[in-house]
Order: structure tokens, then C-alpha cells, then sequence
């Protein structure tokens, strides 16, 4: 039974405040989650409560959701058995009514169903990861490694936020952590020796001041090679192009080249650089309103790349749903900030599965200390996470995270390489 309920604000790994929660229960057992923060948001995720007190926090203070946590949903949690966390989710959705969870915000919430879960984990004597995904949970995710920023995740001419690497031979997560760093530290010195700056961005990744895409994957195909890696079968290429950013009126606004694209043309566009590159996977090719043109890619392209949705689906079971009955791609990010109860976040990996889609359990680009999704990535057996690049603790915490789990689960661990379901 849970016991107490407090909150507080704590940092993000940008500098802004956050919802922290701790839950404790009855036996003493304790349950601590931190939320995460996007910068390039979908339209319809939940909404992230903050106070709009532009002489505090620049505006982006988070008091009005601590305090909702602290009063109304302390209230009314308190006694309820942490075990049963489909009811708490249910009951803490029915608390605040909104379609969105813009009453008492979708920050609250989560830090409080995140935190429950913790604390029922550790009252188990489990950890989070058995605990959620029982005994058969032993696949270790094939880890999207962003290794250049761009978009809205850095201050460089790049249109594309992010260029990740998927380490999908590697053995072991072990191993492939040891692949993504390698190749990392490799394009740091190519970069510096073709005179680029080596600052990162939001996810740790370099942010040169490159102008396509094409030149950013260009110097990750050479890093890859470089560092003695076959590129396609040691190491896949994965972007986010996170469309929705530089869509506009219909077309899509190339800032850093100086061109833009209408939606067939954005279809060609990346058909070409899919069938040119090793292409793992694209994240948001299309953007989010542009549901035309994602189902003209998923034809085109949809047998040989996964398309993973993002800003289209928002972690929302009810969008997911569609995107599959009318063919908009052939994957899921999971955003658990997105949808704002892990129960729904499960629900929603649970849809995609029984269509055959893959999922991908994500952080966001404002992420803490907060390790609990690399324990969702083992629980559901996704297969796979997206939690951004070799450097930056608030990045690698979800690598050693899950470094520990793969030591712990031992000979029964699996490493999930490629993906595969969906495409
Ligand atoms: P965000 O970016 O957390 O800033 O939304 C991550 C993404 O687009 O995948
Ligand atoms: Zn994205």
C-alpha cells in the first residue's frame, strides 16, 4: 500500500526544472522517477503542466505540477495497493479528466505512476525490469545511438535533428556500447581534422556546422569504416529527421540547403538517401500531418526500412491504431512523457505488437539521471532504444543501466541485434 506521496522540481539535463516524485509504501519500500522533457514535441502528446511565470524559470518553472502532486494526488493514491498499477493509472487519469491531462498535467502523472511502479518493484525485492516484464524478460535492446544533432537538438544549419548508429551485429549490448563508442570517438577526430567543431548537442551528439544530410552521413559511413566496421552489417545507419520541425504550409523547408521539397519530393528524397545508405530505420519522415505522404513512403520503402512514427502517433494507443489500419509506417516510438501513465505506454507497445510492428522505447532530448527506461526497453522485449549518444550522463546512465542488466541476466541474456518485425 502506498504510504506517501511528495514531490519536488530538480533539474533536467538542459538546466530546467523537472517533476521528481518519490513514493514511498507501508513497508518502507521507496520509488523515486524523474520526467522527461522533449524539445521538438508532437502535437497531441499529454501536456507538460508548467507555470507560464516568465520571472521564474524563464516561464518553465514546474510549482503548479509539484504542487498537484503533493495535494490532489497524494490524496488520492494514498492507501492504494501499488501492485495493481493498471488501477492506479486508471484512477490517476480519471483524477485529472482531460482529454490530454492538461489539469493536472501529464508530468504529475507520470513522475507518480512511474515512481509507484519503482516502489512496487523494490517491495519485491525485484528489479524494475522483472518486475514489469517477469521472468521471460531477457532481450537486450539494440541500442539507436545519435551520434550528430541538428533540428531543434542544436544550433548548426543541420534540418535533420538526428543521425544515430545501430551496432546491429554486435554479440552482446556489451558489445555493442563498446562499437558505438568506438566509432563515436573516431568521428570526433575526423571531424576536428576537417575543421569542424566537436561541441554536442541536446543528446550528446556532435553538432557540426554541416549543411545536409547527405555529408553528415558521409562522415558517420567513414567513422564506421575507420574504426574497422563493415557499414550495413556491423553497423546500421538510423535518422530522425523529425519532419514536422521544418514542415511548413505544405512544404518542407530545407533552411541549411537552401531548398524545399513538397511531399513527393520528401518521398523521393528519402527513398534515395534509404537505398543509398545502410539504412536501418527513419523516425518521423513525414511530418505528423502529412499522413499522405507517410503512407506513400511506407509503400514505397515500408519491405526494406522500418518507419518508426513519432510526433505522428505520440505514444497514444488510439493513433497507433489508425496508423496501422490505414499504413502509416511500420513502427512505434515510446515516449512514456508522451501518453503519461505506464500503463498506457504498455498498452500502446502491446497494439503495435499484435499488428507485427516493432516499437522502440525512447528518452527524450531532456532526460536526468532517471534510468527507468532502460528497464522498460528489457521489460517489454522491444528489441530496441533510442537513448541517445556515447557521451553525456544523462545519456550513458540508460547504457550502464542496461550494461548491469545484461551481467545480471548473464547466459540468459539475448542481444536483439536488427530489427526486423515490420520490415
Ligand atoms: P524530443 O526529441 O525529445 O525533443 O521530442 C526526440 C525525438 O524527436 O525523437
Ligand atoms: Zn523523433
Amino acid at each position: 500500500t502506498i504510504r506517501t506521496v511528495t514531490a519536488r522540481a530538480v533539474l533536467d539535463s538542459r538546466g530546467n526544472p523537472t517533476v521528481e516524485v518519490d513514493v514511498v509504501l507501508a513497508d518502507g519500500s521507496l520509488g523515486r522517477a524523474a520526467v522527461p522533457s522533449g524539445a521538438s514535441t508532437g502535437a497531441r502528446e499529454a501536456v507538460e503542466l508548467r507555470d507560464d511565470d516568465p520571472r521564474r524559470w524563464h516561464g518553465k518553472g514546474v510549482d503548479r505540477a509539484v504542487a498537484h502532486v503533493r495535494g490532489e494526488i497524494a490524496a488520492a493514491v494514498t492507501g492504494r495497493d501499488a501492485d495493481d498499477q493498471a488501477g492506479l493509472d486508471a484512477a490517476l487519469v480519471a483524477l485529472d479528466g482531460t482529454p490530454a491531462k492538461s489539469r493536472l498535467g501529464a508530468n504529475a502523472l507520470l513522475g507518480v505512476s512511474l515512481a509507484a511502479a519503482k516502489a512496487a518493484a523494490t517491495a519485491h525485492g525485484l528489479p524494475l525490469y522483472r518486475y514489469l516484464g517477469g521472468a521471460d524478460a531477457r532481450v537486450l535492446p539494440m541500442p539507436m545511438m545519435n551520434i550528430v544533432n541538428g533540428g531543434a537538438h542544436a544550433d548548426n544549419p543541420l534540418d535533420f535533428q538526428e543521425f544515430m548508429i545501430a551496432p546491429v551485429g554486435a554479440a552482446t549490448f556489451a558489445e555493442a556500447v563498446r562499437m558505438g563508442s568506438e566509432v563515436f570517438h573516431t568521428l570526433r577526430r575526423d571531424l576536428l581534422a576537417a575543421g569542424h567543431s566537436t561541441g554536442v548537442g541536446d543528446e550528446g551528439g556532435f553538432a557540426p556546422a554541416l549543411r545536409t544530410a547527405e555529408e553528415a552521413l558521409d562522415f558517420v559511413m567513414a567513422a564506421i569504416e575507420r574504426t574497422g566496421y563493415r557499414p550495413g552489417t556491423d553497423i546500421g545507419l538510423i535518422m530522425d529527421p523529425a519532419s514536422s520541425e521544418f514542415y511548413r504550409d505544405g512544404l518542407y523547408m530545407y533552411t541549411g540547403e537552401g531548398v524545399r521539397r513538397t511531399s513527393a519530393e520528401q518521398v523521393d528524397y528519402l527513398a534515395k538517401l534509404i537505398d543509398s545508405y545502410p539504412v536501418v530505420s527513419v523516425e518521423d519522415p513525414m511530418a505528423e500531418t502529412d499522413l499522405d505522404g507517410w503512407r506513400e513512403l511506407t509503400a514505397r520503402v515500408g519491405d526494406r526500412c522500418q518507419l518508426t512514427g513519432d510526433d505522428v502517433f505520440c505514444t497514444n494507443e488510439a493513433l497507433v491504431r489508425e496508423g496501422i489500419r490505414t499504413g502509416v509506417g511500420n513502427a512505434v516510438l515510446v515516449k512514456v512523457n508522451q501518453i503519461g501513465t505506464l500503463t498506457e505506454a504498455l498498452g500502446t507497445v502491446a497494439a503495435a505488437r499484435r499488428a507485427g510492428w516493432a516499437t522502440v522505447i525512447s528518452h527524450r532530448s531532456g532526460e536526468t539521471e532517471d534510468t527507468t527506461i532502460a528497464d522498460l526497453a528489457v521489460a517489454t522485449g522491444c528489441g530496441q532504444i533510442k537513448t541517445g549518444s556515447l557521451s553525456r550522463s544523462d545519456r550513458t546512465a540508460k547504457y550502464n543501466q542496461l550494461i548491469r542488466i545484461e551481467e545480471e541476466l548473464g547466459a540468459t541474456a539475448v542481444y536483439a541485434g536488427r530489427p526486423h518485425s515490420g520490415v
